[in-house]
C-alpha cells in the first residue's frame, strides 16, 4: 500500500486545486451528496424523508450520533438542549455594545464566539463530556442569539426562552412575541419553520464546514470555530444568497423585466449572478429546493398571502432552466431559491435569512468538528500554495532604492 500523503510530502510534489473543485479533505460518514442525480441523505435517510417524516431534533440527533433515536433517547436529547437554551445574563450586555443597525450576522459571529469566554467548562476539546456539553450548548442556544440579534435590531427587549415549546416554536417565540402579547404559531407555521432548519442542518463539505474543520483542526475550542463557520456562510456566494435572492427578485420587480437580467447573468462583462442559481457539487436540481418550493406554497396559503415575488420566481426558474446557457452549464435553482419568500411571509427580514441559515446548520458544523476531533488519525489542515512571486533578489536599503 502507498502512503501518498508521505509519498507527496517526501518528494516535494503536490495537487494544486484552487477552489478544490476535486480535492477531498477529509472522510465523513454523515452526509452523501450524489450532485449528478440530485441525492442529499444524512446518515443513509433521504432528504426528502427526514423533511417529510422526522423534525429537526431528531435530525440533529442522528447527525451528531449517527441513528435515528429511541423515543427514550429523542426525550433525553431534547432535555438536554432545553435545558441549555438560555444565555448568560451578563452576555445581554455583549448585544448592547453593538450599534443597532448593526448586521444581525455581525452581532452573531461576535456573540458565538464570546461564548468561550462564558462557559469554560465545555472548551477543553480532549474531553468528551465537554464536547458533548459544547455541542447541546450550541445547538440549544443558537436560537437565543439568532432572535436577541433582531430583537436588539428593531429596539425591542429580549424575550426569554419558553422551555415547554418545541426548538422551532421557541425561536419564533423570542423573536416575535413582546411583552405585552405572546406570539402563537399556527402549527403549519412552526411545520414549516422546523422544515427549513432541517434542510438546511448539514451540506458536507461545503465553505463554511470546511473552515470550521480547518478552524478545529489547530485545536481551538468549539464555540470558535462555529464563529468561524458562521463569517464564512455570511458571503453571497454561500448562505448570504437566500437574501440576496429576495433583493434580486424585488429589483427585477415584473415578470416583463426577467429577459433583461437573464441577459446580463449571461453577459461575462457583467458581475451580475442570477442568485440562487447554481451550485459546486448539484449538476441538477437541489433536491431542498424542491421540498423548498413546496413548502413555500403551503406557508403562502396557510397564511392567504398571494405574494408576487413567488409567481416572480417561478417564472424566473421555468425562463432560466429553458435558456441553452443555463441548460449547458447545469445550473438549478438551489435551496436559497425559494427559502427567502418563506421567511418574508413569516416577517423575517432580509437581514435575518442567513442568521436562520447558520442557526439551522449549527449542528452539521457540530458533527463534522466532532467527526474530525474524535478521528485519531485527524491532523492540523495545513494546504500548500503554488508560489509566484520574486525570485531571491539582495536587500536594498531604503535611500538606495
Ligand atoms: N448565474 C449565472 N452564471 C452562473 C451562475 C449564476 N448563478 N452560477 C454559475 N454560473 C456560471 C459561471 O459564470 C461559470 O461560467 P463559465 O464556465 O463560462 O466561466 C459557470 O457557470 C461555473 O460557475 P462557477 O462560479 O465556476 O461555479 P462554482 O462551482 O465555483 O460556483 C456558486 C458555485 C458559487 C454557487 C455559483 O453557482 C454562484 O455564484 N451562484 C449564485 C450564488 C448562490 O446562489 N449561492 C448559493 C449556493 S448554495 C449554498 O451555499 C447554500
Amino acid at each position: 500500500v502507498i502512503d501518498v500523503r508521505k509519498l507527496y510530502s517526501e518528494s516535494g510534489c503536490f495537487t494544486y486545486d484552487p477552489g478544490f473543485t476535486s480535492t477531498g479533505s477529509c472522510d465523513s460518514s454523515i452526509t452523501y451528496i450524489d450532485g449528478d442525480k440530485g441525492i442529499l441523505r444524512h446518515r443513509g435517510y433521504s432528504i426528502e424523508d427526514l423533511a417529510s417524516k422526522s423534525d429537526y431534533m431528531e435530525t440533529c440527533y442522528l447527525l451528531l450520533n449517527g441513528e435515528l433515536p429511541t423515543k427514550a433517547e429523542s426525550d433525553e436529547f431534547k432535555n438536554q438542549i432545553t435545558y441549555h437554551t438560555m444565555l448568560h445574563e451578563q452576555m445581554l450586555n455583549f448585544y448592547r455594545g453593538f450599534r443597532r443597525d448593526s448586521h444581525p450576522m455581525s452581532i452573531m459571529v461576535g456573540v458565538v464566539g464570546a461564548l468561550s469566554a462564558f462557559y469554560h467548562d465545555s472548551t477543553d476539546i480532549r474531553d468528551p463530556q465537554q464536547r458533548l456539553i459544547a455541542s447541546h450548548r450550541l445547538i440549544a442556544k443558537m436560537p437565543t442569539i439568532a432572535a436577541y440579534a433582531y430583537k436588539y435590531s428593531i429596539g425591542q427587549p429580549f424575550v426569554y426562552p419558553k422551555n415547554d415549546l418545541s426548538y422551532a416554536e421557541n425561536f419564533l417565540h423570542m423573536t416575535f412575541s413582546v411583552p405585552c402579547e405572546e406570539y402563537k404559531a399556527s402549527p403549519a407555521l412552526v411545520r414549516a419553520m422546523d422544515r427549513i432548519f432541517i434542510l438546511h442542518a448539514d451540506h458536507e463539505q461545503n465553505a463554511s464546514t470546511s473552515t470550521v474543520r480547518i478552524a478545529g483542526s489547530s485545536g481551538a475550542n468549539p464555540f470558535a470555530c462555529i464563529a468561524a463557520g458562521i463569517a464564512s456562510l455570511w458571503g453571497p456566494a454561500h448562505g448570504g444568497a437566500n437574501e440576496a435572492v429576495l433583493n434580486m427578485l424585488q429589483q427585477i420587480g415584473h415578470k416583463d423585466n426577467i429577459p433583461k437580467f437573464i441577459e446580463r447573468a449571461k453577459d461575462k462583462n457583467d458581475p451580475f449572478r442570477l442568485m440562487g442559481f447554481g451550485h459546486r457539487v448539484y449538476k441538477n436540481y437541489d433536491p431542498r429546493a424542491s421540498v423548498m418550493r413546496e413548502s413555500c406554497h403551503e406557508v403562502l396559503e396557510e397564511l392567504g398571502i398571494n405574494d408576487p415575488l413567488l409567481e416572480l420566481a417561478m417564472e424566473l426558474e421555468k425562463v432560466a432552466v429553458s435558456d441553452p446557457y443555463f441548460a449547458e452549464k447545469k445550473l438549478f435553482p438551489n435551496v436559497d431559491f425559494y427559502s427567502g419568500i418563506i421567511l418574508r411571509a413569516m416577517n423575517f427580514p432580509t437581514s435575518m435569512f442567513t442568521v436562520l441559515f447558520a442557526l439551522a446548520r449549527t449542528v452539521g458544523w457540530v458533527a463534522q468538528w466532532k467527526e474530525m476531533i474524535e478521528d485519531p488519525g485527524h491532523k492540523i489542515s495545513r494546504p500548500r500554495q503554488l508560489y509566484l512571486g520574486s525570485d531571491a533578489r539582495d536587500f536594498i536599503p531604503v535611500d538606495k532604492r
